[in-house]
């Protein structure tokens, strides 16, 4: 019986909300699938920043080190510089925990509403893999002649061979579990330095990897081709900019930001792996029991996966998804129940649905594989 440490980071705003419905899930699928987990609640974000001065403490990074994952809410409040938790506390973890890709599955379920029209299940199930330590991302940079109209700023993109090597490597694998076709998406034509680096990290692995097809797209194009033919798509590798605006595109192909789920995965065992809705707090919702649950509650499926429980992962995906396309709106007040009210369906779901609902393909059952190898 698979026993798991888990960190949880409620955070701020909706953070607490839906972790706590993601908390509730858990439990009942540890009493259906017959595995335990130790949780320890790990307090960040903004209030402990504005009580203490404290982002994100050497003891805190200590404590997620010894987890098998960590599960995170949201963090950022208005009372808080735009710019401090997010860089001190968010970037400063996947750092601190070597969380080398975040990985943003795009599945449409059958019965969610989505906006685009004609858009079916079928045509849409793929999987982004952002490059999450570096890009424009590494917070390099310098302003000269600041406040003057001479001003002049200049923001570090940097790109190593190692770090998209890592990327393009996992999502190789991730696709060999899968449809095997990868797509890398940049801006070659432009970026060319840091484009070259990344299409060759891509030909050298191509070699290794004869039974997965590759291809290529702008990310420019990436924005037309993900509305129209997202079906073309299986695995996409991108750098962090890119994968950043891209996703937000695909939640919404998904159903919107309320539903997509993420995971920061280290890969080589000298950190701990961290899952999250990709939204934010959302303090214009928080504390109305407005926010749905099943981002996190998808990210929660996701850990599952690479904690080895395939089974139940791809159990709360179903639960999750069965129950999404019963919700007559997927955020807000018309989403018709609260926070902890769908959380609570997707519990009593959980006991009713088969973990082949979904076909048998589920990611969360595929990352089993792949992100423990
Ligand atoms: P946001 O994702 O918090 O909210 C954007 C919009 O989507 C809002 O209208 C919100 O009500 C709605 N929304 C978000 N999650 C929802 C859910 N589960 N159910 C229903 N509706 C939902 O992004 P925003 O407003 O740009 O940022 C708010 C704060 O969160 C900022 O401080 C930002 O820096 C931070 N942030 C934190 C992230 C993290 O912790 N990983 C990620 C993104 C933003
Ligand atoms: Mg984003």
């Amino acid at each position: 019986m698979g026993h798991h440490r888990l960190a949880v980071i409620p955070g701020d705003g909706i953070g607490p909300e839906v972790t706590d419905a993601a908390l509730a899930v858990l439990d009942a699928a540890e009493q259906r699938f017959g595995f335990s987990t130790e949780r320890t609640t790990v307090s960040l974000g903004a209030d402990r920043y504005l009580e203490s001065g404290e982002l994100l403490p050497d003891e805190a990074v200590a404590e997620l080190r010894s987890n098998d994952a960590i599960l995170f809410g949201a963090i950022g409040s208005p009372k808080v510089t735009p710019g401090i938790l997010e860089h001190g506390v968010i970037l400063a973890m996947r750092a601190a925990m070597t969380q080398a890709v975040n990985l943003r599955p795009v599945r449409l379920y059958p019965g969610v509403p989505t906006p685009i029209a004609g858009l079916t299940p079928q045509r849409c199930d793929l999987v982004v893999v952002r490059e999450n330590s570096e890009g424009a991302y590494v917070g390099r940079g310098s302003t000269v002649h600041r406040g003057t109209p001479a001003a002049v700023a200049v923001q570090e993109s940097v790109n190593t061979w190692y770090a998209a090597h890592r990327a393009v490597d996992f999502s190789f694998r991730l696709a060999q579990q899968r449809r095997k076709k990868l797509t890398l998406c940049h801006k070659t034509n432009v970026l060319v330095e840091a484009g070259r680096l990344w299409l060759s990290v891509v030909e050298e692995l191509s070699a290794q990897y004869p039974d997965v097809e590759t291809d290529y797209v702008h990310v420019d194009a990436m924005c037309m081709h993900l509305p129209t033919t997202p079906e073309r798509f299986d695995v996409v590798v991108t750098d962090n900019l890119f994968g950043d605006i891209v996703t937000d595109l695909g939640a919404v192909l998904a159903g919107g930001l309320g539903v997509a789920a993420s995971g920061n995965l280290n890969l080589d065992g000298s950190g701990t792996s961290m899952f999250e809705p990709i939204h934010g707090s959302a303090p214009d919702i928080a504390g109305r029991g407005w926010a749905n649950p099943a981002g996190a509650v998808l990210s929660l499926a996701l850990a599952l996966g690479t904690l080895g429980e395939g089974e139940a992962a791809a159990a709360v995906e179903a639960a999750a998804a069965s129950v999404l396309s019963e919700l007559p709106a997927l955020a807000g007040e018309a989403m018709g129940a609260t926070t902890e009210v769908v959380g609570q369906r997707i519990v009593d779901r959980l006991g009713e649905v088969d973990s082949d609902l979904l076909g048998g393909d589920s990611l969360m059952a595929q990352l089993a594989a792949v992100a423990n190898a």
